[in-house]
């Protein structure tokens, strides 16, 4: 078939476009020669389970490849080769709606070959073990698999059946570590405050239940961040304090001052029956909204992992505001992280080196 003029140039432009798009991105043969060895510290992590045990140059390698690949989201041909014939599995036992989709595109625009088995439809249900999903992945010829699960601890008894070459990133495991969350946090932060040293921050909410909280607590502290807690004490027990964080049960102290807010969602599913006497007086006393953040720092700016509970944690009005949330750019910087990650894991991987 003929291509008209319009089409040719099109066309044309495509080709130029693609072509950039691998300009600084190493071609797969190349790789683990340069970015996995920058600032004279080489990268040697294969899988990524909590946050707890990150390096800072590790967080800056992850947070400097993100920053790399983040300008490929704003082409209009969002593919690059690194992960040509790579495979990753999407293992997610538990709803997802933001943390699956953003690794399946993160997966497909570095051109893995990306699958996704879904509890609902895999053997699972009809009581294959971990052990047996385990030997399923390998045979498959996973190089990395992201698993989600309601229970804490799953990701790491699934480290002890995956051999070596496979990378594994924990995407949440019950109240435990979304290690990956936080990462994008904090790269969403230092796109705001380049330097979070001393910095206030405050995490709102449902703290006790919360995966996303744990894993920010163990990264910012890394950063010297100044961080407070603060919610109900059903959801903020004292002893929260043992981990060298400030504790509040009051809104006002914790907000007091802070330059950055991240809200929790109330995390209904996971709560046993009266730990709030009722959504309307959660909001009442925790919920954030405009007249609330009044006493904030005056370019304070609010984070919320999602999905959200408007009008609970946060009013509608305030979680769209751009000239405070970041959340629309926690989404899209979410996609950049995971790209950096899973190019980094692979490739870091004794089968590649
Ligand atoms: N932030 C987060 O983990 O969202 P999902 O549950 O939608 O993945």
């Amino acid at each position: 078939m003929r291509l008209g003029r319009e089409n040719k140039v099109q066309k044309k432009e495509q080709e130029i476009e693609t072509r950039q798009s691998v300009k600084n991105i190493p071609h797969p043969e190349d790789i683990n020669l340069e970015i996995l060895r920058k600032k004279d510290f080489t990268w040697t992590r294969k899988s990524l389970l909590t946050t707890k045990d990150l390096l800072l140059d590790e967080i800056d390698l992850v947070l400097d490849t993100a920053e790399t690949f983040s300008e490929i989201l704003t082409r209009t041909v969002k593919k690059v080769p690194p992960l040509r014939g790579k495979v990753v599995i999407n293992l997610f036992y538990e709803n997802s709606t933001r943390t699956r989709s953003s690794f399946e595109l993160a997966g497909k625009y570095l051109s893995a070959d990306v699958t996704n088995f879904s509890v609902s439809t895999s053997s699972v249900k009809k009581g294959e073990t971990l052990q047996d999903t385990a030997q399923t992945l390998i045979q498959m010829g996973a190089d990395a698999v992201i698993i989600r699960h309601a229970d804490a601890g799953i990701p790491f008894q699934l480290a002890e059946f995956l051999p070596p070459h496979i990378s594994l990133i924990n995407a949440g495991d019950g109240s435990n570590e979304h290690p990956t969350q936080a990462l994008l946090d904090l790269y969403t932060m230092k796109e705001v405050f380049p330097n979070l040293e001393n910095r206030k921050i405050a995490i709102i909410g449902d703290v006790l239940h919360s995966r996303v909280a744990r894993s920010n607590i163990w990264l910012l502290q890394k950063l010297g961040m100044d961080i407070h807690l603060c919610g109900p004490p059903t959801l903020l027990p004292k002893s929260f304090s043992d981990f060298g964080v400030n504790v509040h049960w009051n809104l006002n102290d914790a907000i007091s001052n802070a330059d950055i807010i991240m809200v929790l969602r109330l995390q209904t599913e996971r709560q046993t029956k009266g730990l709030i006497p009722s959504l309307d007086e959660y909001n009442r006393l925790f919920g954030l909204d405009h007249k609330k953040i009044q006493i904030a720092k005056k370019d304070v700016r609010i984070l919320h992992p999602g999905p959200m509970n408007r009008g609970v944690e946060i009013s509608s009005e305030l979680a769209d505001d751009l000239k405070y949330s970041l959340i629309n750019k926690q989404v899209s910087n979410g996609v950049a992280v995971r790209m950096a990650l899973l190019y980094l894991l692979i490739f870091a991987s004794p089968k590649s080196q």
